[in-house]
């Protein structure tokens, strides 16, 4: 394997920090799973507009490839190799009240964690019958899930596109064919073993499969974040019930991308903005402060419709879920306090 080609106005941390050096230190080290440097810089070497450019192909990927894994967290969630990460969960301490009451700018709000099976490589190698038994054994316990979490698994194979595209206009189902998750092996077998569960009114869903082996969320019109983060709290104990997830005292929960460690939670709300967006770097300088990321109506990789934006916590790793839920809060709060005063 040679050192990347990478083009000039290569942007992504990958290019940043797999220098020379580091690339002769690490290309001939494997995880105990088989994973290799060339798996982790796939998707940024086939992809140079990455902002980030790696993936994981199981916890060990993370202490194997260090002198390339830790120089990307520590910029991405400004938290050291040294450092621990603590959970908390608990939906009791978020004292907070709804930051748009009037349902003037929050059109809805989303949260959710990622996660990943104990005792499986993550999905960038996992083998097809180690997916399929994942898919069996989540849509197994989400069969017992009562009252408000109660609801059905639909699994991708032999669903209708007519609804697939239907759930994935309305927010509620991921995208298919990411040129990304192409590259980093997350989408062989594509559809075997990948489905959504989701309770009757789709305020609570598990995507199966899809970047991570689980994607816990919880959704809802308006602006409640304490309440949809609640819902979240209690569906994630009730799957730890039936399911040990893959976590590491240094980096919380393993996802197979690095920005989604610790926490691998991303609150977010869709949120209108129309005065705000019209001056990018005020927008921006607010976002920033308050540690929010901005994408599109659509997700990652989209565009913003009718001043309509997602908003969401940036760092997930060395906070608690508690505090990623606060970043959002205060920073909406901020957003619609200059949106108003425009
Ligand atoms: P993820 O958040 O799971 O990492 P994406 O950014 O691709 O991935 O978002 C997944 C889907 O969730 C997209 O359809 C996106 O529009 C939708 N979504 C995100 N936040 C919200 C929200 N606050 N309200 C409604 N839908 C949302
Ligand atoms: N690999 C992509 C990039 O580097 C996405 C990174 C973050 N998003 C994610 N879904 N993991 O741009």
């Amino acid at each position: 394997m040679k050192y990347p080609n990478f083009p000039k106005d290569c942007k992504s941390m990958l290019c940043k920090y797999l220098t020379k050096d580091v690339f002769e230190e690490l290309k001939n080290r494997k995880t105990p799973n088989g994973f290799t440097l060339e798996m982790a810089i796939n998707s940024g070497v086939k992809n140079p507009d990455s902002s980030i450019g790696v993936y994981a192909g199981d916890k060990e990927s993370y202490e194997v490839f260090d002198l390339l894994f830790d120089p990307i967290i520590k910029e991405y969630h400004g938290f050291g190799k040294d450092e621990k990460h603590t959970s908390d969960f608990d939906a009791k301490k978020l004292d907070m009240d709804n930051p748009d009451p009037k349902g003037e700018f929050i059109l809805s709000t989303r949260i959710r964690v990622g996660r990943n099976l104990d005792g499986f490589p993550l999905g960038t190698i996992i083998s097809k019958e180690q997916r399929d038994e994942v898919e069996k054994i989540v849509s197994n316990a989400l069969k017992s899930f009562k009252d408000e979490l109660q609801g059905e698994y639909y699994p991708l194979k032999g669903m209708t596109s007519t609804i697939q595209e239907k759930l994935i206009k309305e927010h509620f189902l991921f995208k298919e064919g990411d040129r990304f998750l192409e590259a980093a092996g997350l989408n062989r077998d594509w559809p075997e073993g990948r489905g959504i569960f989701h309770n009757i009114d789709k305020t609570f869903l598990v995507w199966i499969n899809e970047e991570d082996e689980l994607r816990i969320i919880s959704m809802q019109q308006g602006g409640d974040i304490k309440e949809v983060f609640t819902r979240l709290s209690l569906a994630v104990s009730e799957l730890e019930k039936d399911m040990k997830f893959l976590k590491s005292d240094h980096l919380g929960y393993i996802t197979s991308c690095p920005t989604n460690l610790g926490t691998a939670m991303r609150a977010s709300v869709h949120i209108k903005l129309s005065k705000l967006s019209q001056n990018k770097e005020l927008f921006k300088n607010i976002t920033d402060k308050f540690h929010l990321q901005i994408r599109g109506i659509h997700g990652e990789h989209s565009e913003s419709e009718g001043g309509i934006f997602d908003i969401s916590n940036r760092r997930r790793l060395g906070v608690t879920e508690v505090e990623c839920a606060k970043d959002l809060y205060n920073g909406v709060k901020e957003l619609i306090r200059v949106e108003k005063s425009l």
